[in-house]
């Protein structure tokens, strides 16, 4: 079972995930908490390249290197652990490329979904769960709680287009995306977030 969270920066993913992994280890099942860019040792390590602040990137280069770690990622990490029955809570996963450098950079769409077809070998998420708020807020939210990395630091109409191409995404995959309020209190989501992945759970029979 593969749940990923999207959504802009302090749109509350990793807020979110933490709870989660918590309710439903609570309740006895085997989860593995993940994240991109990142969630190997080889893909942390680029991670910490790639939205160093300052650092110069072109878009083609960002977004192989992102597919790079992708696939390291799916090998290492999230093929097994849904080999081994896990359920795997991902904080961000192929739905950011499309909106980061797909809808934000301006890439072509077609070539980023080749490529994440060969990233993945073919494995999707069962369940998306898109943390919905303004820019402003996740901007603001972030800028209170840490310093501003590369991407982070982009204008207020670069995480914008990032929004809309999220909830362009979830419309046209209402089965897969579960789109969340995020502007509610962190509870409140958290209530909203279990019911929904308890169903789907259900729904697949684990
Ligand atoms: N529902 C909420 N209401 C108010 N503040 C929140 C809420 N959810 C999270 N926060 C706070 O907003 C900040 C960003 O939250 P979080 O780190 O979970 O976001 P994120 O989506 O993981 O961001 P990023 O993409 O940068 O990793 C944190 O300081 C967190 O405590
Ligand atoms: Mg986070």
């Amino acid at each position: 079972m593969l749940i990923t969270f999207e959504g802009i920066e302090g749109s509350g993913k990793t807020t979110q995930i933490e709870l989660l992994s918590d309710y439903l280890a609570g309740k006895g099942y085997g989860v593995v908490k993940t994240r991109e860019p990142g969630g190997t040792r080889f893909g942390e390590a680029l991670r910490e390249v790639l939205l160093r602040p300052g650092m110069d990137v072109d878009s083609l280069s960002e977004l192989l290197v992102f597919m790079a770690m992708r696939a390291q990622h799916v090998e290492e990490v999230i093929l097994p652990a849904l080999q081994d029955g896990k359920v795997v809570l991902c904080d961000r996963f192929v739905d950011a490329t499309y909106a980061y450098q797909g809808y934000g950079r301006k890439i072509d769409l077609g070539v980023i979904e080749t490529l994440n077809r060969l990233v993945t070998k073919g494995i999707r998420p069962n369940l998306t769960i898109l943390m919905n708020v303004t820019a402003e807020r996740g901007l603001k939210r972030k800028a209170a709680a840490s310093a501003m990395d590369r991407i982070e630091e982009e204008d207020i109409s670069f995480h914008q287009r990032v929004k809309k191409a999220y909830e362009k995404l979830a419309k046209e995959d209402p089965k897969r995306f579960f789109v969340v309020d995020g502007s509610l209190k962190v509870e409140a989501i958290h209530q909203v977030v279990r019911e929904k992945v308890g169903n789907v759970l259900k729904s697949y029979g684990v």
